[in-house]
């Protein structure tokens, strides 16, 4: 009993396993039911009674040898496993990366800002909350004004709401600027509309302020024509309709001849060869007065448009909601647009 112990033992210490089934077959042979160990236990019922005590002792020991053995021999090829230098395949053709896009409204917004800083206009920025002054009266809507009516939108106070359009800004900056002055003004702006394809309760606006020294309708009709071109290309028309805001005297809302038909008539522009795109107008005299800037010596001109509704005529998206769901099926689309 003795020497099998011993040699077993022998066995265990020389014994190397060059894979995982390698290992298993050493449990099979030795610690296995039938393996040799248990073999030996068996045994152990005729060892003589005075032998017991050493040859119980030896054989546990050789037991948990072998189980330490095992342990080892296990973990040895589990690390393997994990360990990359075996796994990688250097040769394998690398995973494919794929780079996020920019949001169509951030490209069509820098488009804008582009293309009127090519003629000199600035980028300013104001607050989306927003004080009563700036958003509505200084921009002539007195308190009780049906046209405030037009942009009804979610108020923190009397005074306090989010902003109903960029135009704030416009007053911002005449307060705080000496004519002469030409900027542009994107931002966010809100309103308390219901949710469908067409408005959103949130959308973005790029506003625009000239003011100096004899400035004329003419010059504003140039500089939408010039935008509309740069934006749309070069064979776009533009056209003025008399229309009505508190802040410019006298205003307009223009179309551009159809993207889609070139001005034959589709759906998109309901069969007129147009369709509108922003509001604009010659500065009130009450504003630039408000903003503390002389209208005797002063004029200029302002513009306002919805960056979703340039957006869904470049794009030809028929669904305003697109534009703020995330949805990565919409937005991985404009990946060949950045
Ligand atoms: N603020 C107007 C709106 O949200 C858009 C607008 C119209 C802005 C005419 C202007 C403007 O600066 O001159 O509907």
């Amino acid at each position: 009993m003795r020497e099998k112990i011993e040699s077993l033992l022998e066995e265990i210490k020389t014994f190397k396993a060059e894979s995982k089934d390698q290992a298993e077959e050493f449990r099979l042979q030795l610690l296995s039911k039938k393996g040799k160990i248990s073999v030996l236990f068996d045994e152990f019922r005729t060892v003589p009674n005075e032998l017991k005590k050493e040859i119980g002792q030896r054989l546990n020991e050789l037991r948990a040898h072998a189980q330490e053995k095992l342990d080892i021999l296990k973990a040895s090829f589990e690390d393997r496993e994990d360990s990359p230098s075996d796994l990688t395949d250097l040769t394998l053709p690398a995973e494919p990366f794929i780079p996020g896009t920019h949001h169509p409204l951030s490209i069509i917004r820098d488009e804008i800002i582009d293309i009127f800083s090519r003629i000199g206009f600035t980028v300013a920025d104001g607050p989306e909350i927003e004080d009563d002054w700036h958003n509505f009266s200084a921009l002539n809507f007195p308190k009780d004004h049906p046209a405030r009516d037009m942009q009804d939108t979610f108020f923190i106070s009397d005074e306090i709401a989010l902003r109903t359009h960029t135009s704030s800004v416009q007053v911002r900056l005449m307060e705080t600027t000496t004519p002469p002055l030409r900027s542009i003004m994107p931002g966010t702006v809100y309103r308390n509309e219901a949710i469908s394809a067409r408005a959103h309760c949130f959308f973005h606006q790029v506003e625009g302020l000239y003011i100096d020294k004899d400035v004329s309708f003419a010059d504003l009709k140039q500089t939408m024509l010039y935008f509309a071109q740069e934006m749309f290309g070069k064979q776009t028309q533009i056209r003025l309709r008399p229309s009505y805001f508190p802040f410019t005297e006298p205003s307009a809302e223009m179309d551009i001849s159809c993207t889609i038909c070139g001005g034959k008539g589709c759906n998109i522009c309901k069969h007129t060869g147009w369709v509108e795109i922003l509001g604009c107008g010659m500065v009130d005299p009450n504003v630039l007065e408000n903003c503390k800037i002389d209208p005797l010596i002063y004029s200029g001109f302002a513009f306002g448009m919805g960056i979703e509704r340039v957006a869904m005529l470049r794009y030809q998206v028929n669904d305003l909601r697109l534009f703020s769901e995330n949805d990565v099926r919409f937005l991985a689309q404009f990946r060949s647009a950045i």
